[in-house]
């Protein structure tokens, strides 16, 4: 079959590269993809993934038989409902929720109800605007800082503050609600409890009927060595995680999964697609810290390379609503991915320098691009992080080595600087 997945970073290639490892793939179309996806198929990068009309023409001239879609983005704005909802392009299966089901993602209100609504744990909060900003202020003077104000919509990852006084939260507060400092995104604001705790993040694929598990991860967000610095989209990642348990899988699974994908069904929230679900362990207690209707970036990096069988035929089965019948083979190695990033990254960085050493890599390493474009023969850097390069290991210290090592090949080049 032919198929199109939509987005153009790390995680995109990641798809890209487990996609056509399949019998089931005849060809694979990315819209817009990077110089790393035009590997494993074509790239279409004259269509925005928010054009839903184009989008669903592309898909009728190539008769494209299923729509995988990577970024919020599109899912948030509602694609799934475009295409179900229109004679011409029904037919075609989209792997991603509903556009309600990606309020969990676009909406932390939305998300922090559903959540109540089911009994799934976690952080206490309460929702305010602008006409209730007084009793934000008073709720905010009855916490404990650190205080956690959360913008309620997509705010680019930024939208989550950590205020360490009173003073910092009203004033950010203020910034939000008033002066609108994250757009409209930022006309509801959340505040909840601070959870001091370790975070992980589970992965499922549902068709909305039935879920699978598939391996979980750690990301690591700060961009310097030891886990410090500024926050950035996320440096690196492992998995399996080593402090998650059996029992605390089990524990996920028990009080956090099957709630959130009974709580789906309960609210007729149509949902075939890939929720990605960031907890912190409390003690021996998993609270969801948020939803995201996707899989994750750098997480998909890791994440399907330790997934051993088909994945389209998992898609496909998600778009027919028998995933049950499905078996998710997991591979017992370690992985772990390192992200290559352009220097100055998380602040102003240059764009366009050419990456040399691509070709020579180990093949326990997988080099996935994240930010780069093709330039004729050159591949060239077009974002902050550039490549995310996956090893697998027999432990994580060793999967993390070997990406360190491939890593020294590009950055001996200079240009580009690589931190975990
Ligand atoms: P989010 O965008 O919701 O994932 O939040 C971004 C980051 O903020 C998370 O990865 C956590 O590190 C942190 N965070 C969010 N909510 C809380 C919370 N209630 N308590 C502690 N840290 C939090
Ligand atoms: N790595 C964090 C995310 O994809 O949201």
């Amino acid at each position: 079959m032919k198929i199109l997945l939509l987005g153009s970073g790390g995680r995109e290639h990641a798809f890209a590269w487990k996609i056509t490892q399949s019998p089931l793939c005849e060809k694979l179309f990315i819209l817009p993809g990077n110089a790393g996806t035009a590997q494993h198929g074509e790239n279409v990068s004259h269509i925005s993934v928010n054009d839903f009309e184009a989008i669903g023409q592309f898909c009728l001239q190539q008769e494209i038989a299923l729509l995988v879609v990577g970024p919020e983005e599109p899912l948030v704005n509602g694609i799934y409902d475009f295409f179900t909802g229109s004679d011409s392009f029904r037919h075609i299966p989209v792997i991603g929720p509903s556009k309600n089901g990606a309020l969990l993602e676009g909406s932390k209100a939305f998300s922090k109800q559903f959540m109540i609504k089911h009994g799934i744990p976690t952080a206490a909060y309460q929702e305010f605007t602008l006409a209730t900003l007084e009793e934000g202020f008073d709720f905010i003077d009855e916490q404990i800082p650190p205080i956690v104000l959360k913008a309620d919509g997509l705010a680019a990852g930024k939208g989550v503050l950590i205020c360490e006084t009173h003073e910092e939260a009203k004033n950010e507060l203020r910034a939000m609600l008033e002066q609108n400092k994250f757009g409209n995104a930022s006309n509801k604001v959340v505040i909840e409890q601070f959870l001091k705790g370790i975070e992980f993040s589970i992965f499922v694929l549902t068709d909305g009927k039935s879920y699978k598990i598939l391996p979980h991860a750690k990301d690591y967000k700060r961009i310097g060595e030891g886990d410090t610095g500024l926050n950035t989209g996320g440096m690196g990642c492992i998995s399996p995680v080593p402090f998650v348990s059996d029992a605390l899988l089990k524990t996920v699974e028990e009080t956090i999964i099957r709630p959130t994908i009974q709580g789906l069904k309960e609210d007729r929230i149509v949902y075939k697609g890939f929720i990605y679900i960031g907890l912190m362990q409390v003690g021996e207690q998993p609270y969801v810290i948020e939803y995201n209707c996707r899989m994750g970036d750098p997480e998909t990096e890791i994440v399907f390379p330790r997934i051993k069988s088909d994945l389209l035929q998992h898609l496909i089965a998600t778009g027919n609503e028998t995933l049950a019948a499905e078996d998710i083979v997991t591979d017992s190695r370690a992985a772990a991915t390192v992200i290559v990033a352009s220097g100055g990254y998380p602040g102003d960085y240059a764009k366009g320098l050419e990456i040399q050493g691509l070709n020579t890599v180990d093949p326990n390493t997988i080099v996935f691009h994240a930010g780069t474009r093709q330039a004729g023969d050159k591949v060239l850097t077009n974002g902050g992080r550039v490549l995310a390069v996956t090893s697998y290991g027999e432990n994580i210290q060793e999967a993390v080595s070997a990406s360190n090592q491939a890593i020294e090949k590009y950055t001996s080049k200079a240009n580009i600087i690589a931190r975990i």
